[in-house]
Order: C-alpha cells, then sequence, then structure tokens
C-alpha cells in the first residue's frame, strides 16, 4: 500500500492482516508513519494523542526524545531537524498546518475566518452541528463566505494545488471533466462533503478545519480502545521508500491485496510506460484473486490501457456504493478489482 501518512496502515493493521509493506517514494511520509509506530509501540495513548490528536503539545520535546532510539535512521534525521512541528507555540500552532497540504489549509482557513468571530462561529456551528437538518443550514450560511473573491483565486493557483498534493495532470484531468472548471469542481465537492455526509464522523475534513481531531472524531489509531492491540501489531508493518514498481521488482512476492490510493493519476499523463510496467509488475507478483483498491480525478478508468484493465475484474457496484460516502470526497472515482 502506498504510505501517505500512514493512517490508512494503521487502520488495516485492525483486520489482524500477516504483513502490510507501506511503500512511498517521499521519505518524509515514511518518517511520519515510523513516528506513529514508535509511540504506539509504547502503549501510551496519552502521548500518542497529544502529538497526534491535538496535533502540538509543550511536552512535544519528551515525547520525541522518548522514541528517538527506536526510529529509523532517516526519520530520526527528519524529526530532529522538524521537532518544532508539534510547537504549539509555533505561528501555526498544529503539526496539521505545516507541510504543503498543512500550509494550504492553514491559509484557506485563515482566509475564511480571517479574524471574523461570526465567520468562525459558522465553522463551529457546522462541526457540531446534531443532525443533517442543521448541518445543511450551517453549510449554506458559511458556503458564500468560503467562496470570497481571496478563496476562489487560491483555488484557481496551480501552487494552491501543488500544496494540497495536486499536480498539474490532475488539475488537467479534472478540467476536462468537470464543465464549472477547479472551482465548480471544488465548490461541488465540497458542498457533497459538508451538507450530505455526517459531518461528526468526517475527520478529514474537521483536521483540515481546526488543525486537531477530537477523541469522538478522529482516526482509529488514535482510538483508546484500540491502543492495545496496535502496540502488539505494529511491527507488522514494513516502510520502503521507493516507487511501488521498485518495491515490486526488489521484493518479488505474492501479495494479496495492493492499495494504490490516487498515486497512479501521476503516471497516467506523465508517464504511461511506467505505468504500464507498474501493472506488470502487480500482476507478477499477485495471484487470482488477489484485490486492488484505488482511486482517481478522472470519472473513470480510461487512463488505465484496455488490455490491462481486462486482466481484472471490476466490483463497480461496491464502487458505485462506496465512492459517493467517501468522506474526502475531493476525487473523481474509486475502483476495487481482482486479478484475474
Ligand atoms: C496524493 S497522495 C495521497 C493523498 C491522501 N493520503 C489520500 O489518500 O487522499 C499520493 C501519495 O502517493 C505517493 N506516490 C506518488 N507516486 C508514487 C509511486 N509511483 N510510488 C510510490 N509512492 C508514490 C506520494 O508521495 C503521496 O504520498
Amino acid at each position: 500500500m502506498i504510505t501517505s501518512a500512514g493512517c490508512n496502515a494503521l487502520d488495516y493493521l485492525l483486520d489482524d492482516p500477516a504483513e502490510i509493506h507501506a511503500v512511498d517514494m517521499n521519505a518524509r511520509q515514511n518518517a511520519l508513519l515510523d513516528l506513529k509506530r514508535a509511540i504506539l509501540a509504547t502503549g501510551d495513548h496519552e502521548r500518542l494523542f497529544a502529538l497526534f490528536g491535538d496535533g502540538a503539545s509543550p511536552r512535544y520535546r519528551s515525547i520525541l526524545e522518548s522514541v528517538r532510539h527506536t526510529l529509523s535512521a532517516p526519520a530520526q534525521a527528519y524529526w530532529e531537524r522538524r521537532a518544532d512541528y508539534f510547537d504549539p507555540g509555533g505561528t501555526r500552532g498544529s503539526f496539521y498546518y505545516r507541510g504543503g497540504s498543512g500550509l494550504a489549509a492553514w491559509l484557506l482557513r485563515n482566509a475564511i475566518v480571517r479574524g471574523s468571530r461570526r465567520h468562525g462561529e459558522l465553522v463551529d456551528r457546522l462541526l457540531n452541528a446534531p443532525d443533517r437538518g442543521e448541518q445543511r443550514a450551517a453549510f449554506s450560511a458559511l458556503e458564500p463566505v468560503v467562496w470570497s473573491g481571496v478563496t476562489r483565486w487560491l483555488v484557481r493557483q496551480p501552487s494552491v494545488m501543488a500544496l494540497l498534493g495536486v499536480p498539474r495532470p490532475q488539475i488537467r484531468l479534472i478540467l476536462e471533466s468537470h464543465p464549472g472548471g477547479l472551482v465548480g469542481f471544488v465548490r461541488d465537492k465540497l458542498r457533497h462533503v459538508m451538507a450530505e455526509l455526517p459531518i461528526a464522523e468526517n475527520y478529514f475534513w474537521r483536521v483540515y478545519m481546526t488543525g486537531r481531531y477530537t477523541r469522538s472524531c478522529c482516526p482509529n489509531y488514535l482510538r483508546r480502545e484500540f491502543a492495545q492491540v496496535l502496540a502488539q501489531r505494529v511491527d507488522r508493518i514494513a516502510t520502503h521508500t521507493t516507487t511501488v514498481s521498485g518495491f515490486l521488482r526488489d521484493n518479488p512476492g505474492d501479495y494479496t491485496h495492493f492499495v494504490l490510493l490516487d498515486h497512479q493519476d501521476w503516471l497516467a499523463a506523465h508517464d504511461p510506460e511506467a505505468l504500464r510496467e507498474e501493472w506488470e509488475l502487480i500482476f507478477a507478483n499477485s495471484r487470482p484473486g488477489s484485490r486492488v483498491l484505488l482511486r482517481s480525478a478522472a470519472p473513470d478508468l480510461s487512463f488505465v490501457p484496455k488490455d490491462i484493465a481486462k486482466r481484472l475484474r471490476w466490483d463497480t457496484a461496491t464502487a458505485a456504493r462506496l465512492h459517493p460516502i467517501d468522506r474526502v470526497g475531493t476525487y473523481g472515482s474509486m475502483h476495487v478489482g481482482e486479478v484475474l
């Protein structure tokens, strides 16, 4: 699976897998998963929640120091340089407002709230909406504030999209498929997430909007009830800083599940030969029945070569049922396939 901060890998541990290989070409993503694993392994839930629930803690240095010796060398070096990401006194005040998408979220939040108590109250009213009716009413009051001239301008800037991890090939996929352009695409996705999906369970957007999780709205790995079982299983995860193709070339095997997130959108426009090579390596290192999960900014799988797509049975019913309730809600499509 793609590492990408590691929350998903830690969630899958709750399904009692034999092993998980978390692969990411961005070493920082693996350094982040390594740190989460190291703190989880101590079984000390309060320390874990201080950093990754609250996003910042006055004890951040002692918590990092307490697990430094259990980190891989690259992760040790990275967190020595970036320890202040968890400093509550920093300008942005939360780890979740650091990094590329963190900066974009911090800028957008400030552009929306910009010191207006009323705007801040509208955001809180939405996040704490007791039912769907109130949630829709809260969002319709907030939506005109969200779409000010500043935020429209920010959303149209490829540099802001790059900060959010949306590369140009993905922007092209969106512009080709959505009549309203980028602003229209983001507006529709946001309206669906904020007005149609239960906000109380949406930790993906709560962390963007507030820079932190709550005990009741957070990923499973941050829930106290899972601390012990995760502490026992974190050693089943191995992290690898390389590409998916690089990993499969160096670690041939018989993998039962492949979780590719949206990374093939990078390859689709940039390097179709590398996309084909990756699929060939997936087929060479799987068995009939192995499952593949991926998503895309594109509305369908047309970026996957036809002869490749034919070698999987696509569970379109499950994808059609799950995609509309995806709490991130910013993707064009998701796909569940089984190797034939
Ligand atoms: C946009 S992020 C995923 C975002 C977010 N976690 C999600 O699921 O919505 C895609 C991740 O894939 C990684 N990535 C992109 N291409 C890759 C490749 N060929 N091999 C391994 N990792 C890759 C990136 O470093 C990044 O962490």
